[in-house]
């Protein structure tokens, strides 16, 4: 039997999650996906007008299918956790089921069990502000939607994740070295991921057999990109710096994580693993 993937945080086909689930469809996998409720309506339409099929060809010349697009606001987990002001959303109100928790046994009731998990999602909203500047708000809601969410995703998947399964995040080097512009603590988020990878991983080795390592990203012009504001200065740098001095494409991401995923890294765990060009080697730009 084929594997079968869940990837949260697909909502166009510019991100790391679109690449990542092309590269698992490329090499046979099914395709789940879970999308944040209030991008779902124009992901689902655009892709009904077929405005991906560009970018859904794989390899050997046919589309990408995705078996089943879930909603999911990976801040909630449960029900009980969601606030009036949320619930009476209109763009929630329209949509069910979209707490971890749900979609967790959503996911058990229509496929019954996955073999891959996928964290391509982050959400800072005071990213553009510096740390020193940041509320603790701010600071709370990145680690909220960018770390814990993660936390919370294995947590509510893992009973339904067949040992030998394996699960992988994305991150940025602002966890480690100092990025000025990455702000309002998502490098604090990211610290906490690259640290949160490996609890897990002796957690849910120990217990499941399952594997859990991190994709260290260079830089990629996605949505979520665009609006921290900096980002073609960053692939400018990385680009100029670099030990290989070419735009790093979403597919070699993409790439990787199907590596990461698959029998051939059946050692790897509590992983993180630079898919950058080799960016972060440097240490000084030349
Ligand atoms: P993206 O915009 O394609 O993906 C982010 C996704 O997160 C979006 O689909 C958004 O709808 C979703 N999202 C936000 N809050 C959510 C929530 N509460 N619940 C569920 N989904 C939510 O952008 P990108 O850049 O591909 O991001 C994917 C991952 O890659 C993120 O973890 C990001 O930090 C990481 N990354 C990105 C880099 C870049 O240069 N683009 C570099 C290194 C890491």
């Amino acid at each position: 039997r084929g594997k079968r993937a869940f990837i949260a945080g697909v909502a166009d086909d510019n991100g790391y999650g679109w690449a990542i689930a092309k590269s698992l469809a490329a090499a046979g996998a099914e395709i789940l996906v879970g999308t944040w409720v209030p991008a779902l309506n124009i992901f689902e339409s655009s892709f009904r007008r077929g405005k991906f099929d560009e970018s859904r060809v794989l390899p050997d010349g046919s589309l990408m299918e995705i078996a089943k697009v879930y909603p999911l606001d990976a801040v909630f987990d449960s029900p009980e956790d969601v606030p009036e002001d949320i619930k009476t959303n209109k763009r929630y109100a329209g949509s069910s089921n979209w707490t971890v928790k749900e979609v967790a046994e959503s996911v058990k009731q229509d496929f019954g069990s996955i073999d891959i998990l996928v964290h391509s999602l982050a959400n800072g909203p005071e990213v553009t502000k510096p740390l020193l500047e940041t509320s603790r708000n701010g600071y709370l809601a990145a680690l909220s939607a960018s770390s814990y969410s993660y936390i919370s995703l294995l947590k509510h998947f893992v009973p339904i994740i067949n040992p030998g399964g394996s699960s992988l995040s994305l991150t940025y080097i602002a966890s480690e070295r100092i990025i000025p512009g990455y702000g309002g603590g998502m490098s604090s988020a990211k610290a906490a991921l690259e640290s949160d990878t490996r609890v897990l991983a002796f957690e849910a080795g120990r217990k499941h057999k399952i594997r859990v390592n991190t994709i260290s990203a260079g830089p990629l012009r996605s949505r979520a990109a665009k609006a921290i504001g900096f980002i073609d200065m960053m692939i400018d740098y990385s680009s100029a710096n670099a030990p290989l001095q070419k735009e790093l494409s979403a597919e070699e991401v993409g790439n990787a994580a199907a590596f990461l995923a698959s029998p051939l890294a059946s050692a790897i765990t509590g992983a993180v693993i630079y898919v950058d060009n080799g960016l972060n080697a440097m240490g000084v730009g030349v």
